[in-house]
């Protein structure tokens, strides 16, 4: 059965007093039966964070491909593997359109991380005029394709699929639960396609973009979402408290 999971992106927020405090909420919640629970904090932070996380897990926002070496500024795949940090987020569209970071280049972060046995959390999506056009389908399909695909079928069950509309992200309009559902069941045959039926249903397809505890009932409840990669929400306790509770997965299932 595949996991269900709510993770908190905190993206560039929080000072570091913010963010010991957070940890320590987010340890400390009710968390539903079953549920995976991660955080992702600032790079300068998860050092911290996961000393204290016993009942969460902590991963980086971002990570370079190369082992080591004359790249400033980068902090590598292999040093967060000797830090301890067992999940990265690739492909983030923040880090796509801020940092021109391209299908190809994902591809080798994607293989660096799984080279270090670190869960990688891949995310794709779609901007607001191809979801207008009508295209997105394909076009999620494309950065599966080309960044994804290629890997073999041992490889690719380490890997967590986040579907993130960036029409949807810090934005406040949400994807509906239809809209959600079309792409994540269509992820999800493209990944039977290609690794069969069994690796496709034990696939997490996690949905992200103005995820709140006003909407997350009815998104998890779909049958093909596996849980949300939450920005803003995850930075107030008080609404990431709903998002791993019980009752929001359980009322509507
Ligand atoms: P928001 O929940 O703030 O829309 O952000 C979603 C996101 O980008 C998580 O990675």
């Amino acid at each position: 059965m595949r996991s269900k999971i709510v993770a908190g992106n905190w993206k560039m927020n929080l000072s570091q007093a913010q963010a010991q405090e957070l940890c320590r909420e987010v340890n400390n919640m009710n968390i539903g039966s079953g549920i995976e629970v991660y955080i992702f904090p600032p790079m300068l932070y998860v050092n911290e964070c996961q000393m204290h996380a016993t009942h969460v897990k902590v991963g980086a926002q971002n990570a370079y491909p190369k082992d080591s070496g004359a790249y400033t500024g980068e902090v590598s795949m292999w040093q967060l593997q000797e830090a301890g940090v067992t999940a990265v987020l690739i492909g983030h569209s923040e880090r796509r359109e801020y940092f021109r970071e391209s299908n190809a280049f994902l591809k080798e972060k994607l293989d660096a991380a799984l080279a270090h046995g670190i869960k990688p959390f891949f995310c794709c999506g779609e901007p607001l005029e191809i979801r207008e056009n009508g295209t997105f389908l394909e076009y999620v399909k494309q950065q599966l394709e080309e960044s994804v695909f290629h890997l073999d079928g041992a490889a690719f069950k380490q890997v967590v699929i986040a579907y993130e509309p960036i029409w949807a992200i810090g934005t406040g309009k949400t994807a509906s639960a239809e809209q959600a559902e079309e792409m994540h069941a269509a992820i999800r045959s493209w990944v039977e396609e290609q690794y069969g039926k069994e690796i496709a249903e034990n696939t997490s397809i996690l949905y992200g973009g103005s995820c709140n505890p006003g909407n997350a009932q009815s998104l998890f409840a779909c049958e093909n979402v596996d849980g949300g990669l939450i920005g803003g929400a995850s930075l107030k306790a008080s609404e990431f408290a709903v998002l791993v509770a019980e009752e929001t997965w359980t009322i509507l299932n």
